[in-house]
């Protein structure tokens, strides 16, 4: 199938991608491949972050999760995404975190994607905490803590070992189930993976330290005794109002670094801090503007809440691929009557051929 086969472009068909084709598209392209693109095209945005319109997302909270609205636009490309959070789901048999989203086209306002967005904002986020990293975590950094082995943490371990060249995995999660299934999901990939007992031997020689577990609360994942100098930490379960992974004190001594300041000071574990406590902008440290990590005793921290940025540059690269791949179908969107103010008309034609 080819995106833009029909010669005159069918105006109410808008390409789809469903879980299935997403599944499909993984394993055509390669999961690794997936990664590296996705993080390609996030940091080819993060360097024109001045360009898109930026609003901290729309949350609809309730005492179990939330439900949130991410748009943003660079003036020619519109996307949105709905995603939520209920870490109660996995113990109904639903998923903690599901999305989909819609990218369009700012001239005509149509949409040119709709797109299944759980896998891709799983593909995503881990896109996005390895460009970070790339700036943030140890040259020499070879071992990763895993603390929380559910939906997220392959595509984590994933993204590491393919941008960053990890290629040792300590993980723990409260339920050793999880950490099984994490390690035999990546088992023949090249890691060599110690599963831990507690999050305090999970951190054991880990350089860069990923927590990413689902809980809507403050937790305390990492203790200040747990993050040894040199250390990059990769926060990506905290992204909520009330909901943080990480003790106070290690704010207090890493430089942190967060994708939108204003989002971040709202869901992120700088929620803890003052309003003015300093950040650095990834973006800024992606063009040049500031530095990422200057020492080796530093302790980095990347503080991923995120941005619908990241979302936007996923579902480009997505809307890119689908030529190649033709895992899509067409669905039937947009109305389009002969006579763009004959909406009515079309209905009682459609009627009459009944
Ligand atoms: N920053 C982002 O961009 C981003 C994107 C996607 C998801 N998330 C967040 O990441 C988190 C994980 O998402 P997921 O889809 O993998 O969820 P999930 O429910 O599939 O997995 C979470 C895991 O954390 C474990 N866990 C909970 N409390 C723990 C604790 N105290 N110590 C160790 N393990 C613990 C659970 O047992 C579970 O296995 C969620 O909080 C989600 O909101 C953030």
């Amino acid at each position: 199938m080819s995106f833009d086969s029909s010669p005159v472009p069918a105006l109410n068909l808008v390409p789809f991608v469903s879980v299935d084709d997403m599944m499909q598209t993984v394993l055509d392209i390669g999961v690794e491949e997936m990664l590296a693109g996705i993080a390609a095209y996030i940091e080819e945005d993060f360097a024109r972050w001045e360009k898109f319109d930026k609003t901290p997302r729309l949350a609809a909270h309730s005492s179990v999760g939330v439900i949130e609205l991410m748009p943003t636009s660079d003036g020619e490309e519109y996307a949105f995404k709905y995603v939520n959070g209920h870490p109660k789901n996995t113990k109904e048999g639903l998923q903690t975190v599901t999305a989909f989203g819609v990218l369009a086209d700012v001239d005509s306002g149509y949409p040119v994607l709709i797109s299944e967005m759980t896998i891709l904002t799983a593909l995503r986020t881990a896109a996005m905490s390895a460009v970070a990293a790339r700036h943030l975590a140890p040259a020499a950094a070879d071992t990763m803590a895993i603390i929380g082995n559910g939906a997220q943490s392959e595509f984590q371990a994933l993204a590491f070992q393919g941008l960053l060249g990890i290629n040792k995995l300590r993980l723990y999660d409260v339920d050793p189930v999880a950490t099984e299934k994490c390690a035999a999901n990546l088992a023949g990939r090249g890691f060599e993976i110690v599963r831990c007992a507690s999050g305090q031997e999970a951190v054991e020689g880990a350089q860069i330290i990923t927590t990413v577990t689902a809980d809507k609360q403050y937790a305390t994942i990492l203790t200040d005794n747990m993050v040894g100098a040199g250390v990059h930490i990769n926060a990506i379960g905290g992204d909520c109002p009330g909901k943080t992974e990480l003790h106070k004190d290690i704010l207090l001594r890493s430089d942190i670094f967060v994708e939108y300041p204003p989002q971040t000071r709202i869901e992120g574990e700088i929620q803890q801090l003052d309003a003015d406590h300093p950040v650095i902008e990834l973006w800024q440290v992606i063009v040049g503007q500031r530095e990422g990590r200057s020492s080796a005793r530093q302790v980095t921290l990347f503080d991923s809440v995120g941005f619908a940025i990241e979302d936007f540059s996923a579902l480009r690269y997505l809307r890119d691929q689908l030529e190649r791949t033709g895992r899509y179908e067409n669905l039937d969107m947009i109305a389009d009557p002969d006579e763009p103010r004959d909406l009515f008309g079309m209905i009682l034609r459609a009627g009459a051929q009944r």
